[in-house]
């Protein structure tokens, strides 16, 4: 695993997004994997920008993204369609149709995962694939006891999930209590893996993930199987295992 430390936020963002337009250059029709959650943010502005200076081109790029809300409709804004749109696919030229998340609206669960893993798999494979971390390892919507082996699939979120993303909503009862989630083993399956993490909050599990046992406890950990994951984070998120990196 590579590390790369930023020293704020914004020299963090830039290293990740340096990684993604490297990819875009080398391979114009790439499928890039992507996530949500506030940590992509600054390097979905990074991208954007370097886009409007004429330094990139998304016309060929068809995405994927990891997970969605069962139930919030894409133009909730809440829903993690709506993200993408609104911080990413509405800023570049990406075409929309070459655009991917797991339909939230489909209230058959096997039908909806069955249907995003046939796009998986006709894509030819994930490329890169970037992640944020969640505040107890988990990566997509896989929880902690996530089985490594599953594929797209239907879960009930944790109390502790809904809790951290109840900021984003009105109140804890309006956070929907199940997603769908690319499984670990289509995580596993990307060439190629970009962790974004940053805050000091984010520290404990950062060590826990990368430095600790391989366990389904810390879905996150199975990474440390990966032949090729860069794990870009800012200074407070790094701080207990820059040791390592030395
Ligand atoms: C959500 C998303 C994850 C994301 C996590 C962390 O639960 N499903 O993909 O990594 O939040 O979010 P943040 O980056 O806001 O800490």
């Amino acid at each position: 695993m590579k590390i790369l430390v930023g020293e704020d936020y914004k020299q963090m963002s830039r290293k990740a997004a340096n990684i993604i337009s490297a990819q875009i250059l080398m391979k114009p029709d790439c499928v890039l994997g992507l996530a949500t959650g506030s940590t992509p943010i600054g390097t979905y502005d990074q991208l954007v920008d370097w886009y409007n200076k004429g330094d990139l081109d998304f016309s060929k790029v068809t995405t994927i993204n990891l997970d969605e809300y069962k139930g919030l409709e894409p133009t909730n804004d809440q829903s993690y369609r709506y993200f993408m749109n609104t911080h990413l696919f509405d800023r570049v030229n990406i075409n929309k149709a070459y655009t991917n998340v797991p339909n939230g609206l489909e209230p058959d669960s096997v039908k909806a995962c069955n249907e995003y893993n046939e796009i998986i798999n006709k894509s030819g494979g994930i490329d890169l694939q970037l992640l944020g971390l969640g505040l107890n390892g988990h990566i997509g919507f896989n929880e902690p006891g996530s089985a490594f082996e599953k594929e797209t699939h239907c879960v009930d979120l944790t109390e502790s999930t809904i809790q951290a993303n109840s900021r984003f909503f009105d109140s804890f009862d309006k956070v929907p209590k199940q997603a769908y989630t690319m499984g670990i083993k289509t995580i596993m399956q990307a060439k190629k893996i970009v962790v974004v993490v940053n805050g000091a909050n984010k520290a404990q599990i950062v060590k826990d993930a990368f430095f600790g046992p391989v366990t389904p406890l810390v879905p996150a950990s199975v990474l440390q199987l990966h032949n090729d994951v860069t794990l870009v984070g800012d200074k407070e998120a790094l701080s207990l295992v820059l040791d390592y990196v030395k």
